[in-house]
């Protein structure tokens, strides 16, 4: 029996194969290594997961058609799937929609055929465990974003794909009875995290004494969500596969978040604690896409999943800022 992890040499698919790992799982990873950010950091996170024996990796891109084949007849004792693989990231969909077509709804359509040809295996999928993102509840005024809330509304073509998503697999949940679990992440961080998102580049400029933008002039809130509080979180779904009731789909989706936004400004004064600097700051106003505001209601999380984030800001960017010296020393 093993795990299927896509994007297994991303931020979160990384720390998902390596936690699976640590509990004696066999892991079957895929990644393209696409080149939206540097392919090195993708390469040295492969090789912190190649040590293990019980890891084996295919590089592949999901999306290009029959490329799950291969999967089929080599790993056939595939039983379960973390579906991390994604074009990422709010800004970049502005202008480079259709990569997000490709690997987002092209690719979650190749996954979720993969998941339909294996259940009618002698091995069906126990579960389908696959990234939403928060970036789901567009401008949501209600706060903290319940699942419950009306997610129709997206304001990036990122947070759209990532509906259509979850659209997809509820259908594929109700066609083919397919265990399936969708996970809103609210801004994940931590050490091996993304050079596109924000404790990367204000890590970055503060240590270089660069001017860092501030958008919306700093009045924003986001519920950072450490990268450890997460992959429990993920493990936890994937060992809680839910159950077709009353006629409905086996078809759950859960916010992970920290359930405690902070404000911009005070995060970036703990980065630059972490990195004992001030920073430049440049401010700017908001952006195209981007949302002023998120923070999780996490009580089904913590109830169905046990789920329950324990790193703040003040211990979690510390972690991030000494990686990040140790990576680029
Ligand atoms: N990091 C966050 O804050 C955050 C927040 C909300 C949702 N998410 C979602 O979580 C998931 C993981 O995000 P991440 O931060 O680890 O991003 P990441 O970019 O580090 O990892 C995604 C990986 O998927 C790979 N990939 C993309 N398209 C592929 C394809 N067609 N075939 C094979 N591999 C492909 C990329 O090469 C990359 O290594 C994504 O679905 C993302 O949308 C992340």
């Amino acid at each position: 029996m093993s795990v299927l992890v896509t994007g297994s040499a991303g931020f979160i698919g990384m720390h998902t194969a390596n936690a699976l790992l640590d509990r004696n799982e066999e892991v079957i990873g895929i990644d393209s290594i696409n080149d939206y950010y540097d392919p090195e950091l993708k390469r040295a996170r492969l090789e912190k997961l190649r040590v293990n024996k019980n890891f084996y990796f295919e590089k592949l891109d999901f999306a290009a058609p029959g490329s799950l084949n291969l999967l089929i007849q080599k790993y056939p004792e595939i039983d379960r799937i973390i579906h991390l693989g994604a074009q990422a990231g709010v800004r970049y969909s502005i202008d480079n929609p259709h990569q997000y077509m490709q690997s987002n709804l092209c690719g979650q359509l190749a996954i979720l055929e993969f998941c339909k040809s294996k259940m009618s295996d002698t091995r069906p999928i126990k579960n389908f465990v696959y990234a939403s993102s928060s970036s789901v509840y567009g401008s949501n005024k209600k706060i903290p974003f319940s699942i419950n809330d009306n997610t129709d509304q997206p304001v990036s073509f990122y947070g759209a794909t990532k509906k259509a998503g979850e659209v997809m697999a509820h259908s594929y949940a109700h066609l083919y009875q397919i265990p399936t679990v969708g996970l809103r992440f609210f801004t994940v961080y931590g050490p091996w995290g993304r050079p596109d998102m924000s404790p990367y580049i204000f890590t970055n400029s503060i240590l270089s004494e660069k001017p860092i933008k501030v958008f919306n002039k700093g009045e924003m809130m986001r519920d950072f969500t450490f990268i450890n509080d997460i992959v429990s979180g993920i493990l936890s779904a994937l060992d809680t596969p839910p159950i077709s009731l009353n006629g409905s789909p086996p078809h759950k989706i859960y916010n992970l978040g920290n359930n405690k936004p902070v404000s911009l400004m005070n995060y970036i004064n703990v980065i630059e604690r972490a990195c004992n600097k001030k920073a430049i700051i440049d401010l700017q106003p908001m952006q195209a896409g981007d949302v002023v505001q998120t923070y999780a209601n996490i009580e089904e999380s913590e109830r169905d999943l046990g789920y329950a984030p324990t790193t703040s800001i003040d211990i979690g960017i510390p972690r991030f800022v000494d990686w990040f010296i140790y990576y680029h020393s």
